[in-house]
C-alpha cells in the first residue's frame, strides 16, 4: 500500500513537471517528493499520540526541503509540491487528491484558536507560487489559484482567483470543451487589478512629471543671468517670463 502510494507520487510528478525524466531522478533529486515522504512518517507518528516524535520528523523534513508541513495537516494522494521552498502547511490545513503546490504557497490560518483553522483544498486544485491561502474555508474541486493571490474567502468548483485580496477571473482564450487545463508557467505580466493599474497610473504620471520638471530646470539653466558685475547688463532676464520686470532699466 505504502509502495503503491509512493509509486504514485512520483508518476504524478513526472505527469505534471515537463523537466522530470525518469523515476530514479525524481526519488533523488526532487525536494516535494521527500518532503511528502517525510511527513507521511510524521502524520504516521501524530496519528498515535507520539506529537513530539511527529513535530521531530516534520522539523527534520523542513531541515531537508525547506518544506513545512505540520504532521496534523491531511495530505491526499498523488500530491505534487513542485521546487517547494517556502511552502508551509499549518496543522488543521487539508489537501486534497491530485492537487499542486508550487514554491512559497502558504495554507495558512488567522486564528489563534485550537480549531479547524486552515484551509481545505478539493481534489485537483493548483496553487501557484507564493499564493497565501489564509483561514478555515474550502477552495473547490479543479480551482486555480494564481501565483502570488491572497485568497481569504472561501473558491467556488473549477474556478480561477487572482490578485490580493483573491478575486475570481475568467480566462483570456475561448472556454475549453475539456476540464480546465492547467498551464504551470502561465502567469501573465499584465495586471488586471484596478488599484494596481490606478498606482500604475501614478507612476507614470509621476515619471512623466519628473521628466518635465528636469527639462524645465534645464532650460532654467540655461537663461541663467550672469554673475558678473563686471558684464553690467543682464540679457538673459529679458528671457525668463517671470524675471522680465526686473533688470530693464537698460532699455
Ligand atoms: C492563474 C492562472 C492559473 C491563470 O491561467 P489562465 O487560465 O491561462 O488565465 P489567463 O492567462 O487567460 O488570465 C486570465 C486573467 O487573469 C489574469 N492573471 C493571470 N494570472 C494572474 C496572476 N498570477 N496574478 C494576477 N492576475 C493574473 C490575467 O492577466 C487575465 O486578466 P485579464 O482578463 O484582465 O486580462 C495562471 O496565470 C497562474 O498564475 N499560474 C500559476 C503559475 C505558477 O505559479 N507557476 C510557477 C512555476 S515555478
Amino acid at each position: 500500500m505504502l509502495l503503491k502510494n509512493l509509486r504514485e507520487e512520483i508518476d504524478a510528478t513526472l505527469a505534471r513537471d515537463p523537466a522530470a525524466r525518469s523515476r530514479l531522478e525524481v526519488v533523488l533529486c526532487y525536494p516535494g517528493f521527500h518532503a511528502l515522504v517525510w511527513h507521511r512518517l510524521a502524520h504516521w507518528l501524530w496519528r498515535r499520540g507520539w506529537l513530539l516524535a511527529g513535530r521531530f520528523a516534520s522539523h527534520i523534513g523542513r531541515v531537508l526541503t525547506g518544506i513545512e508541513i505540520h504532521p496534523g495537516a491531511r495530505i491526499g494522494k498523488r500530491v505534487f509540491i513542485d521546487h517547494g521552498m517556502g511552502v508551509v502547511i499549518g496543522e488543521t490545513a487539508e489537501v486534497g487528491d491530485d492537487c499542486t503546490l508550487y514554491q512559497g504557497v502558504t495554507l495558512g490560518g488567522t486564528s489563534l484558536r485550537q480549531e479547524k483553522r486552515h484551509p481545505t483544498l478539493g481534489n485537483g486544485v493548483i496553487v501557484g507560487s507564493h499564493a497565501q491561502i489564509l483561514g478555515p474555508f474550502r477552495v473547490g474541486d479543479g480551482a486555480r489559484i494564481g501565483a502570488a493571490a491572497v485568497v481569504l474567502t472561501e473558491v467556488p468548483d473549477r474556478s480561477t482567483m487572482v490578485g490580493n485580496p483573491a478575486r475570481q477571473v475568467a480566462r483570456r482564450g475561448p472556454p475549453s470543451e475539456t476540464a480546465p487545463v492547467f498551464q504551470p508557467y502561465a502567469v501573465c505580466g499584465d495586471i488586471p487589478d484596478p488599484i494596481a493599474r490606478a498606482l500604475n497610473g501614478l507612476l507614470d504620471e509621476v515619471t512623466s512629471l519628473r521628466a518635465r520638471v528636469a527639462q524645465v530646470e534645464q532650460e532654467n539653466e540655461r537663461h541663467r543671468p550672469a554673475r558678473d558685475p563686471a558684464a553690467g547688463e543682464q540679457p538673459s532676464l529679458r528671457l525668463v517670463g517671470a524675471s522680465a520686470g526686473n533688470g530693464t532699466d537698460d532699455d
